[in-house]
């Protein structure tokens, strides 16, 4: 894949350590950087301490690699962020506009900047919220995420910095944990199953969210940032759909391979955010502009995580 060569910033989150290991896979080990604010011993080599707030530790790794692409996955979520909301909206703001800064003066060639469903808010239908639906997020993540993507459209105007952005729905995988996300019970639960503990949910039943397997969102991340620049007609965030997914049906799914799984429903402040989320995305724009299809559903997701786990937590055991 040419001379790229990448950094990702936020290297050992839930999605951050997964695409890195793809974006190595595609791109080769030496041409990609990890970085993280702790260190990973997972990831030994072309791995470097940065702190995303401050500038010139960014501006250092792209300067000396050569940077021409950056993945800028760090950020606080929405059910932890709700805990400091001035501190996430100094971090979240601070460390994209950094990135944003260093690509535009050493004019790097490419930036991938996530956005989410969490940009949505009340009064969207939560039946199913449209690429061009108002945004009107109650979670000061959200905030972050819908200023983030009016910047994008900024950096892209005035600079021509190619920025380019998903909005995830809810990341389900076996590889990583989420952190301080309203749609981490989704992970959480198959954890539980393969445990045979009891999952204590802190959302209702019935409160269907947009979810996608872990596999569908990494090639989503990698096709949008390989399509032709003029292929891309949104310049905010593009809406991105797989499946819709209550815990109840998660559990009822689980239950088949695993009868005696029990789920207790114990809602606290994320169910209150998921409240404000749409259940459901229209991804038309993705669909149009790269042929965008999701591919995993609830049963083969379920399959995968349940069997993945129970081999990941019999190398632990053994
Ligand atoms: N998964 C994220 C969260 O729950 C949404 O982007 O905060």
């Amino acid at each position: 894949m040419g001379r790229d060569k990448i950094l990702v910033i936020g290297a050992n989150g839930q999605l951050g350590c997964v695409l890195s290991v793809a974006l190595q896979e595609s791109f080769g080990k030496e041409n990609v950087i990890l970085s993280d604010i702790k260190p990973n011993p997972f990831f030994e080599s072309h791995f470097k301490q940065i702190d995303a707030m401050d500038y010139n530790q960014i501006e250092d790794v792209v300067k000396k690699h050569s940077i021409t692409q950056i993945y800028h996955l760090a950020a606080i979520l929405s059910a932890k962020g709700e805990r400091y909301p001035l501190r996430t909206w100094e971090l979240n703001m601070k460390m994209m506009l950094n990135v944003f800064e260093v690509a535009r003066k050493l004019r790097v060639s490419k930036v991938f900047f996530p956005s989410s469903i969490a940009v949505f808010g009340k009064n969207v239908a939560r039946s199913k919220a449209t690429q061009s639906s108002l945004l009107n997020p109650a979670t000061v993540y959200g905030i972050s995420k819908a200023a983030g993507e009016n910047w994008m459209k900024y950096y892209f105007d005035q600079y021509r910095l190619d920025v380019r952005s998903l909005r995830y729905p809810g990341i389900v995988g076996y590889e990583s944990m989420p952190g301080g996300g309203t749609t981490d019970y989704a992970v959480e639960i198959y954890h539980s199953a393969v445990k045979n503990e009891k999952y204590i949910c802190c959302l209702n039943p019935d409160t269907k969210l947009p979810l996608i397997y872990m596999d569908d969102a990494i090639r989503a991340t990698i096709e949008i940032m390989q399509i032709p620049k003029d292929n891309i007609s949104v310049r905010t965030s593009y809406n991105l759909a797989s499946m819709s997914l209550s815990p109840i049906e998660i559990a009822t799914e689980i239950q088949k391979l695993y009868p005696s799984f029990k789920v207790e429903y114990s809602t606290d402040h994320r169910q209150d955010i998921a409240a404000t989320w749409p259940s459901e995305i229209d991804d038309q724009k993705a669909r149009k502009d790269w042929n965008w299809q999701s591919k995993y559903d609830l049963n083969q997701m379920t399959k995968l995580m349940l069997n993945q786990l129970k081999k990941k937590y019999k190398k632990i055991n053994n």
